[in-house]
């Protein structure tokens, strides 16, 4: 679909697939199976500049923007949903900086995250705040010019390889809309801890953990921005830019579980026939490919808005989470049923894709909260619809 991209972003995904295909494929199900950090992947990325894509080029990047990081994300995931995330998330824990950092911020922290030397996670999530963001209980208290932060996180994805952490925790329990702040933490202060590292279904080469910060001291200038108060706007305005690379990384999936079924489609014979002569799988893979095709338009589109600052880009971003990543889902188990009983068998490669795929469904926002941000968005929006309004009759008892 190269009439949806300009030149320089066909020259990053172009960048982003040889790479991808020369490290990441033959690779992949190795460190699937071992549940390791690929460092070898990630300094391949880092070589081919493509760390640096989403960061602005005074701060050492690229200059891209969330397009780019898309279509990036979307050819590693391709061969690695794992890998896709490995790379995404580091823009998922430098977007706050980008969005809200002070300059001093940016000049200390960018660059370093930009050459690939510096790994970044996003630490909002708690055990019993998941969906409801705002119900965090970490704590910020300041002490002079420090403040001293106590707290678990959990599900924090690069976190036990990161270097760097932004980390949410309340800084003013009295306010309701002032109550969060977020921390630039570094892995070498005293009292940050990587805790309990999970085993998981999927995306397992890179690593999600707890984070224990005990007494965890940060001095006033990890303070994103250097205001408190406005953490959960900058955790949404982050996620907003964000949620198109999750988008990505289901395209992604869902393309490479489309390649690998057609392929596989044509070379297994049934009944003395390739299975890919027979129409009903031959329904299955034209329903695949099409989804992927609207969800990409749809992702590209999103990722199009986020970038030239739409109004409802919010809308937008969240449309395109949940509609490619229950295409990935969707998608994926089709292509486990195309492969048949080699399908569900760990030597055949189909399956990862579908355990890759599950958790683009849940992270940066379960697809249901996705669903009630685009609806709260749409009722706004209502408003605007009332040249309508004397169109629908008003039944006969309320007049
Ligand atoms: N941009 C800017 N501001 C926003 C905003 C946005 N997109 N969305 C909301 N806000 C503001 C509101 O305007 C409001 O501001 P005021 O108080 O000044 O009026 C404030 O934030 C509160 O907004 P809501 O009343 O809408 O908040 P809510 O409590 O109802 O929550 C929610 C809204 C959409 C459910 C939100 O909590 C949410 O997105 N939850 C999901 C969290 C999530 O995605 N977590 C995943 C974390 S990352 C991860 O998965 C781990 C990983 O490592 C990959």
């Amino acid at each position: 679909m190269d009439h949806l991209l300009a030149d320089r972003q066909i020259e990053w995904r172009d960048r982003a697939r040889e790479v991808a295909r020369r490290v990441v494929l033959p690779n992949a199900w190795k460190y699937d199976r071992l549940q390791e950090y690929p460092w070898e992947i990630k300094q391949a990325l880092a070589e081919a500049g493509l760390m640096k894509v989403w960061i602005p080029k005074e701060y050492g990047g690229a200059g891209g923007g969330v397009l780019e990081l898309c279509v990036v994300v979307e050819e590693l995931s391709r061969c690695c949903g794992g890998t896709g995330v490995l790379f995404a998330v580091n823009a998922l824990g430098s977007f706050p900086i980008l969005v809200a950092g002070t300059d001093e911020q940016k000049q200390k922290y960018l660059p370093a995250i930009a050459s690939g030397e510096k790994l970044i996670a996003f630490g909002l999530s708690e055990k019993n705040a998941g969906s409801d963001a705002g119900g965090i209980t970490c704590s910020a208290e300041r002490d002079g010019d420090h403040y001293v932060l106590n707290g678990t996180k959990k599900w924090n994805t690069n976190g036990p390889v990161a270097d760097l952490n932004t980390i949410f925790a309340i800084t003013d329990p009295s306010s309701r809309s002032r109550r969060l702040s977020a921390f630039l933490l570094e892995k070498d202060m005293d009292g940050y801890e990587v805790g309990y590292i999970e085993d998981k279904m999927g995306i397992r080469c890179v690593p999600v953990g707890e984070l224990d910060l005990k007494d965890c001291r940060a001095h006033e200038s990890h303070l994103l921005g250097g205001k408190p108060g406005l953490g959960f706007k900058h955790a949404m305005m982050t996620l907003d830019r964000a949620r198109p690379g999750v988008a990505a990384q289901a395209v992604g999936l869902a393309q490479g579980a489309v390649d690998f079924a057609t392929l596989y489609a044509t070379q297994r014979k049934q009944f003395g026939e390739p299975i890919s002569s027979f129409q009903m799988v031959q329904k299955m893979l034209a329903d695949m490919a099409t989804k992927v095709a609207a969800a990409r338009s749809l992702v590209y589109s999103a990722a199009k808005a986020v970038d030239a600052g739409a109004r409802d880009m919010t809308k937008y971003a969240a449309m395109c989470k949940y509609y490619a990543t229950d295409v990935a889902m969707e998608v994926t188990t089709d292509a486990v049923q195309v492969f048949g009983g080699n399908g569900y068998m760990r030597n055949y490669p189909i399956e990862k894709y579908m355990r890759d795929a599950k958790i683009t469904q849940i992270y940066e926002g379960t697809n249901q909260i996705q669903r009630m941000v685009v609806a709260r968005n749409l009722i706004k929006e209502a408003t605007r619809l009332s040249h309508l309004e004397e169109f629908i009759p008003v039944p006969e008892h309320l007049r």
